[in-house]
């Protein structure tokens, strides 16, 4: 016998439309109403008391995955994504998961329990079986910032490669003549993405080295710690492009702590245009991203797909900007 799922399936909506359908308890737009009507005549589907008790439990609610709350980037989408939601009528519930894929899915599983409506994830432990069992689910989501690219989803994020060649083309713009990148984890897509706009950037000059690249996990203790192994491998860089800003604080700690003056000696770019790089001395250089635009495009896109309208998934890459500041200012 037809289950309200495979409704919501043939139907191509969230289960959460066919309950709004068969309670009239909220806006079906008509095309919607159409295909639901065609998957229940199709299927001969009759909603039991039960069915029409799940089809009730609309709960009006998204979750926003994220894996690192402390940091201002994700705190910054945080607030975008639920100014948003909670101008459609929809809560947030946020789920912090420090990149561990068990405690994912162990918010997804709990969250599925609760009939959430949605999810959005800005994650990089999001595996194809986690959003295929959404899918089976007719459980709408979205990714931002990072996340699987499939054709299940839509993917909201910044133009990472072109960001980090806007980083490397200031430095050069500067006077700076041998630049030393910091990058962020490897599985992560922005940083992938970051490392290879540097490395396009740089490829062509005689002091290019691999040995100029060196690894950071996103952290500001792990900028200090790349940055000291790059000055020690490298004394002669005199300029460091981090993949985020929290990396790019790191290094400038560690600059400060050997006596370099910032800027004048050595330059430092960041990544992200979080606030902290309007506090620190000298004010740090940064690429900002977008990130409330990016909060808010990604929530308006799943709020569409769990009230039913048929969403083209896609991948939207936002421009960046160069922000221009005294971390990179080199007296000529
Ligand atoms: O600072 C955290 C980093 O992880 C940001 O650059 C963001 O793009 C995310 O990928």
């Amino acid at each position: 016998m037809a289950t309200i799922r495979d409704v919501a399936k043939l139907a191509g909506v969230s289960v959460s439309t066919i309950s709004r359908y068969l309670n009239k308890s909220g806006y079906v737009n008509s095309e919607t109403e159409q295909n639901i009507k065609a998957a229940i005549d199709k299927l001969k589907y009759e909603p039991s008391v039960v069915a029409r008790g799940l089809a009730g439990k609309q709960t009006n609610t998204i979750a926003l995955i994220l894996p690192d709350i402390s940091n201002l980037f994700f705190s910054d989408l945080a607030r975008a994504v639920e100014d948003v939601a909670s101008t459609y009528g929809y809560t947030v519930i946020f789920c912090n998961t420090d990149d561990q894929g068990g405690k994912e899915r162990n918010y997804i599983e709990v969250l599925k329990k609760k009939y959430i409506d949605g999810f959005i994830f800005a994650s990089n432990t999001l595996t194809h079986e986690d959003t295929e069992a959404l899918h089976k689910r007719s459980i709408p989501y979205v990714c931002l910032d990072r996340g699987p690219s499939d054709e299940l989803s839509s993917v909201v994020r910044s133009k990472n490669l072109e960001g980090a060649k806007m980083a490397v083309l200031h430095l050069l713009e500067m006077g700076y003549t041998k630049i030393a990148h910091i990058h962020g984890p490897q599985h992560s897509i922005t940083a992938k993405d970051r490392l290879a706009g540097y490395e396009e950037s740089v490829r062509g000059f005689a002091w290019y080295s691999p040995t100029l690249m060196e690894a950071g996990d996103f952290r500001m203790a792990s900028g200090m710690k790349a940055a000291e192994e790059l000055l020690r491998r490298h004394p002669d860089i005199d300029a460091i492009f981090a993949g985020n800003d929290l990396m790019a604080i790191g290094a400038l700690k560690v600059l400060h702590r050997m006596g370099i003056k910032v800027g004048e000696q050595v330059g430092v770019c960041g990544f992200d245009g979080i606030q902290t790089t309007e506090i620190t001395e000298p004010e740090l250089t940064t690429i900002a991203q977008p990130i409330y635009d990016m909060g808010a495009l990604i929530t308006r896109i799943l709020i569409k797909k769990i009230e039913g309208s048929l969403v083209e998934d896609q991948i939207y890459e936002l421009d960046v900007s160069l922000m221009a500041r005294a971390s990179t200012y080199r007296r000529r």
